[in-house]
């Protein structure tokens, strides 16, 4: 984090400081070979109708040329087209010697030429002069103009110590926030990787308030949503696992208890035996009983993946399981009705969606009332198909209706246990609906009976 923002701040800038001089050095050496180049155009004009090329005495221009080459810090050469040097400012020169150079001879083909000798920190520009008259022109001399680059090198040196002394600042100023900022950054979100190293350990009950930048508060606002998401499963999870070991321990306390009496007692009668192994054949019934729900729950919660899909014919079903269950309504005289306003085929585990329906059909048997009924009707739409199973019983209060899907719940503990009942029946139908997609409602009124409506898709969706 801390180098990305020293990277991203520093290499910038120390890039820019140098493209930046360089640019200025380049504009600057242009600009003074332009002056350079007007400078002499000027003198070559006031030599021209003076006679001054043909070795003529001008002094006037004589100290002109020698003031512009004081200017520039520099030597000014005049050549004649006979290659003669007519005027030197450094002196070194008299009239009658010659200066022949590749740049000279270059200008009398009409070439300037320019040269930057960088060693020397000179500028060298060697220059035709021209006589242009109405017919045509003609080159009747050269200057040969050299001009320092001190005063440039100056400035760019100005130029570059108080870039350094800029960029060093500004480095510095980076560096600090960079380590500030990595720090306020960092501190956070190093809270939440604790919070998450103390969760592992299993601090479950601690959330993390982190107060700092909108993101961050966000990532802590997810994270305490997922622990208190964990805390309820595991809540869940602890509560299940204390039902089932209490649900499985009750059949077995009581065969303990049935046991126990027998053999306490000398010389039990033979038929308090059998009526103890009645009772006690019963409690091993029921413990079968809950184990067998226990494991079709845990196998539909883990198998959730593969389903026994096929098409089938959802009245039939429906007959098939009230042929099943008639009898056990017929010894409470309950009467069952059955409704259909359609043929409905559907795609469905057959299996599953067999043991849901019982499981609301047989509710409506066992919570009923002595000689009352149980209807069951089934219609369909394009989309879904509706089964309603409704009943005369004895309802359930309005403040269960949530909980009754629940593992082991039971409204009236006693009664379900006299009949047997574990309370696994409709968390077992709820997990088969919602494993076609479905959905299941219960409206139910306490003491005037209860509906359950189911909504199942035609077509599976995976
Ligand atoms: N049709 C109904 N009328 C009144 N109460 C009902 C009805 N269906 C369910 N209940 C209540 O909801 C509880 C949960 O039902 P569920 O089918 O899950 O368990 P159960 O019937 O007690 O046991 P199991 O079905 O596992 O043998 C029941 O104990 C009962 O109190
Ligand atoms: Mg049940």
């Amino acid at each position: 984090m801390l180098f990305v923002f020293i990277f991203v701040g520093i290499i910038p800038l120390y890039l820019f400081s140098y493209i930046l001089l360089n640019n200025y050095k380049e504009k600057a050496v242009t600009s003074r070979f332009n002056q350079m180049q007007n400078q002499i155009i000027m003198l070559s004009n006031q030599m021209l109708p003076t006679g001054y090329l043909t070795l003529a005495d001008v002094p006037e221009i004589d100290a002109e040329i020698n003031r512009v080459a004081e200017i520039y810090q520099g030597r000014i050469v005049v050549v004649n087209n006979n290659l003669n040097i007519v005027e030197d400012t450094y002196g070194l020169y008299d009239d009658k010697k010659y200066l022949v150079s590749k740049e000279v001879i270059q200008s009398f083909n009409g070439n300037s030429s320019k040269v930057h000798d960088k060693e020397n920190n000179y500028l060298i520009l060697t220059q035709p002069i021209t006589h242009t008259t109405e017919e045509q022109k003609v080159i009747v001399g050269a200057i040969v103009m050299n001009s320092s680059t001190k005063d440039i090198q100056a400035i760019l040196s100005g130029m570059e110590q108080r870039a350094i002394i800029f960029s060093v600042a500004l480095t510095m100023f980076i560096i600090i926030f960079a380590i500030y900022f990595s720090n306020k950054l960092t501190k956070p979100l190093t809270k939440v990787v604790n919070s998450i190293d103390r969760l592992t350990e299993g601090y479950m009950e601690e959330g993390v308030s982190i107060k700092g930048y909108y993101e961050i508060e966000k990532i802590s606002d997810s994270f305490n949503k997922m622990i208190n998401r964990m805390q309820k499963i595991e809540n869940t999870r602890q509560e299940f696992v204390s039902n089932v070991s209490h649900e499985l321990k009750t059949p077995i306390t009581s065969i303990k208890v049935l046991a126990d009496s027998l053999l306490m007692q000398e010389d039990t009668p033979v038929e308090l035996y059998r009526e103890f192994l009645v009772d006690i054949t019963e409690e091993i019934e029921r413990e079968n009983k809950i184990i067998n729900d226990l494991l079709s729950l845990v196998k539909l919660n883990k198998t959730a993946g593969d389903m026994n899909i096929t098409s089938i014919n959802i009245n039939d079903l429906l007959e098939q399981i009230l042929k099943r269950l008639r009898p056990i309504a017929k010894r409470q005289n309950i009467e069952m009705i059955y409704e259909s306003f359609r043929p409905v085929m559907a795609e469905v585990d057959e299996v599953k969606i067999s043991l849901a329906i019982s499981n609301l059909i047989e509710n409506a048997i066992k919570y009923n009332t002595p000689d009352g009924w149980v209807r069951v009707s089934l219609n369909a739409d394009h989309k879904y198909f509706f089964i309603k199973i409704s009943d005369s019983g004895i309802g359930i209060p309005e403040e269960m209706q949530d909980l009754i899907f629940e593992r082991f719940f039971r409204v009236d503990k006693a009664r379900s246990r006299e009949s047997g009942g574990t309370g696994l029946g409709l968390a077992i139908t709820k997990s088969v609906v919602q494993m076609h997609r479905g959905a299941i409602r219960v409206y139910s009124k306490d003491g005037e009976g209860t509906t359950f409506n189911l909504r199942i898709p035609l077509n599976y969706i995976a």
